[in-house]
């Protein structure tokens, strides 16, 4: 390796970890990851223990996967259920007893769940 690539390559290294931290850094300004899992308890019998989901059986809808999904996606979709614009018996229920905090804070801690 000559040293302009070294040197190309050490540039192109810092710049991928300073992006890394300041979109981290932007996930946790907007949700509480550890506060969203406080709130998570109610959300386990049916999504599942890490938020994985579960395929429909027995009478019983499938539960969606909320792991790894976007958290954005996340937090729209629990605005949509409790204002009725998404339409669900389950899910409306337990999104009307959440506030824009509790959903701001499970999307962040579903969404760096992996
Ligand atoms: C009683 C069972 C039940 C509980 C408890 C429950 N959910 Fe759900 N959830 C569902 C079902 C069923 C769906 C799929 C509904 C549909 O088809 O739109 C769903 C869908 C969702 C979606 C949309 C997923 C997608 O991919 O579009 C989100 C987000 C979600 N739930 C979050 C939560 C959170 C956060 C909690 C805890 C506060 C929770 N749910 C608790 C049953 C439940």
């Amino acid at each position: 390796m000559t040293i302009p690539t070294l040197l190309r390559w050490v540039v192109t290294c810092t710049l991928i970890m300073t992006t890394s931290l300041v979109s981290a850094a932007d996930a946790k300004a907007s949700g509480d990851p550890e506060a969203g899992k406080n709130r998570s308890a109610v959300c386990l019998g049916c999504h599942g223990l890490n938020g994985e989901g579960k395929e429909a059986a027995n009478g019983q809808p499938a539960f969606p996967r909320l792991s790894g999904q976007l958290q954005s996606y996340l937090k729209k979709s629990m605005h949509d259920y409790k204002n009725d614009s998404r339409k669900d018996p389950m899910m409306g229920a337990i999104a009307k007893g959440l506030s824009d905090v509790d959903m701001e804070n499970l999307a962040a801690f579903y969404a760096n769940l992996k």
